[in-house]
C-alpha cells in the first residue's frame, strides 16, 4: 500500500480495501507514515466521508491498536454510557454508583473536560484524594468488588484515537460523522460491554448545533456499535441550557450527591439521568418485568446509591474520613456574585456554549490540557429557560475568590416579552435501523 494512492484514492472520492485501511493504520501507529500524510488523508474523508464498511473498518483499527479490558470473568451484565459531552453534564456520577446499587457492572471509561465542556474525571478529582489513574488490574479489582469503577483513557488502550484525535483537533477535521463514530465506538469497544447507551447532545453547548445532525450522529454510533456485536440506544438530548442548576467541578459533585441522596434537584438534570438508568438497567435485565423506574428511584432514596458511590471513591483513594463528610470537604470558593436580568419577561435562551467558555476562563476548565483547574469556582443557574423573570431579578449567581464584571455572563441570558415554552429535554430514541423502539 502505498501512502500517496491511498490518500488520492479518497481525495477522488473512491472507497478503500479494508486490506489498504489496516496497513495504512497499522503503519502509522508504528510511525512509519508521518503526520502530514495522515492529515491530509483526515481532510480528504472529512470532505469525501467513509462508506459503512470503512467506517466500521477504522472503527475496528482504533480498538485494535491497543489494549482491552476482559471482564469475562464478572458475572454480571456490562453496561456503559457516553455522552457527545455539554455544558453541566454530570450525569456519569450519579450513574456509575446507582447502576452498580443494582448488580449492573459499570466499567466507565471518561474524558477530561476540553473546549467548553466540562469532563466528569476532572469533577470527580475535585474531591480530595480521588485517583482516576489506575492500573488496569486495579481498574478490575474495584469492578470485582465494587461492580464498577470511574476510569481514565491510558496510552495503551486505543492509541491511534489518540494520535489521530489530537491531528484533527488542528486540522479542522474533528466534526466528520465517520471519524467521530470511528473515535466514540472505537474506545467504547474497548471495555468488553454487552450494552451501550448514549446520550447525543444537540444544540448551543453542544458538538452537533441542530436535532437533524445529532440524529444522523445517532445512528452512525448506534449502527456500528451493534455491528461490532453490542446492544446500543442512543438518547436525544437538548444541549440548549446548560444541565442542572451547577457548571464546575465541586459544584458539580454537590448536585450529584444531593441526587444520590434522593434530595430535590434541576428537573432537567433528574430527568434525563433517570431516562439514560432506566435504558441501561432494561438493557442490563431485559428479562426483568419491573416498573424500572421505581426500582431506580427507590436506590435513590434508601441511601444505597449513595453509599455505593462512598464505597467506590474509597476504593479509589478516598479516606474515610473524607467520605464521612464529603459534601463539607470539597474546595468551594467564598464569594457569590449575583448576575441580573437587565429587564422584565421570559428566558427565551441561555447560550451554553458561551457560559462553558467563561467558565473555562476563570479556571473552571482548561484551555489547554497542561492548565490547572480550580475545582473551586462555579456557576448556580437560578432561571431557565421559560421561567418568568423580573428586572434586576438573580440569573445566575457565580461562585468565585474575588469580585468581578458580569456583564458577559448576563448577556448569555436571552428575555423576551412573551411566553416560552420549556423545552423537552430527551427528544427521542434511536435504535439500530432494523429494530423497534
Ligand atoms: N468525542 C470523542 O471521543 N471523539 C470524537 O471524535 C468526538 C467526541
Amino acid at each position: 500500500m502505498n501512502p500517496v494512492e491511498f490518500i488520492m484514492e479518497k481525495r477522488d472520492k473512491k472507497t478503500h480495501s479494508e486490506n489498504d485501511m489496516q496497513s495504512f493504520f497499522s503503519a502509522y501507529i508504528k510511525d512509519e507514515i508521518p503526520d502530514y500524510q495522515i492529515a491530509a488523508w483526515l481532510m480528504a474523508a472529512y470532505l469525501n466521508g467513509l462508506n459503512t464498511e470503512e467506517k466500521v473498518c477504522l472503527t475496528k483499527a482504533v480498538i485494535n491498536s491497543g489494549d482491552r479490558l476482559d471482564l469475562s470473568h464478572i458475572n454480571k451484565p456490562k453496561v456503559d454510557k457516553h455522552s457527545t459531552g455539554g455544558v453541566g453534564d454530570k450525569t456519569s456520577i450519579v450513574l456509575l454508583p446507582l447502576l452498580a446499587s443494582l448488580d449492573v457492572c459499570v466499567p466507565m471509561m471518561s474524558g477530561r473536560g476540553l473546549g467548553h465542556t466540562g469532563g466528569t474525571l476532572d469533577k470527580l478529582e475535585s474531591i480530595p484524594g480521588m485517583t482516576v489513574q489506575l492500573s488496569k488490574e486495579k481498574y478490575i479489582k474495584i469492578m470485582e468488588e465494587h461492580g464498577a469503577v470511574f476510569m481514565a483513557q491510558t496510552s495503551a488502550i486505543t492509541p491511534l484515537d489518540k494520535k489521530l484525535y489530537s491531528l484533527r483537533d488542528v486540522t479542522a477535521t474533528v466534526e466528520s460523522i465517520p471519524l467521530i463514530t470511528a473515535s466514540i465506538i472505537g474506545k467504547k469497544m474497548t471495555e468488553d460491554l454487552d450494552s451501550l447507551i448514549l446520550d447525543v447532545k444537540f444544540g448551543n453547548g453542544a458538538f452537533m448545533k441542530n436535532l437533524e445532525a445529532a440524529r444522523e450522529l445517532a445512528q452512525s454510533l448506534v449502527d456500528t456499535s451493534e455491528s461490532l456485536g453490542v446492544k446500543t440506544i442512543a438518547l436525544i438530548t437538548d444541549m440548549n441550557e446548560p444541565l442542572g442548576e451547577y457548571v464546575g467541578n465541586s459544584v458539580e459533585i454537590i448536585e450529584s450527591i444531593d441526587m444520590l441522596q434522593g434530595k430535590k434537584v434541576e428537573s432537567r438534570f433528574y430527568d434525563v439521568t433517570l431516562r439514560l438508568a432506566e435504558q441501561m438497567y432494561r438493557a442490563a435485565v431485559p428479562e426483568l418485568k419491573v416498573d424500572w423506574r421505581s426500582v431506580l428511584e427507590s436506590k435513590l432514596s434508601d441511601g444505597s446509591a449513595y453509599e455505593k458511590l462512598l464505597k467506590i471513591i474509597n476504593a479509589q483513594g478516598v479516606k474515610t474520613e473524607v467520605t464521612e463528610n464529603l459534601r463539607e470537604s470539597l474546595p468551594i470558593a467564598k464569594k457569590r456574585i449575583k448576575i441580573k436580568a437587565g429587564q422584565s419577561g421570559y428566558i427565551s435562551g441561555i447560550d451554553s456554549y458561551r457560559l462553558g467558555r467563561l467558565m473555562v476562563e476563570l479556571k473552571a476548565g482548561r484551555m489547554k490540557i497542561t492548565d490547572k483547574i480550580d475545582f473551586g469556582i462555579g456557576l448556580r443557574i437560578l432561571k431557565h429557560i421559560g421561567d418568568e423573570v423580573k428586572a434586576n431579578e438573580i440569573l445566575a449567581e457565580l461562585i468565585v475568590h474575588s469580585d468581578l464584571e458580569t456583564d458577559t455572563f448576563a448577556r448569555c441570558f436571552t428575555i423576551r416579552d412573551q411566553p416560552v415554552a420549556k423545552t423537552k429535554i430527551v427528544r427521542e430514541a434511536v435504535t439500530r435501523l432494523d429494530n423497534e423502539y
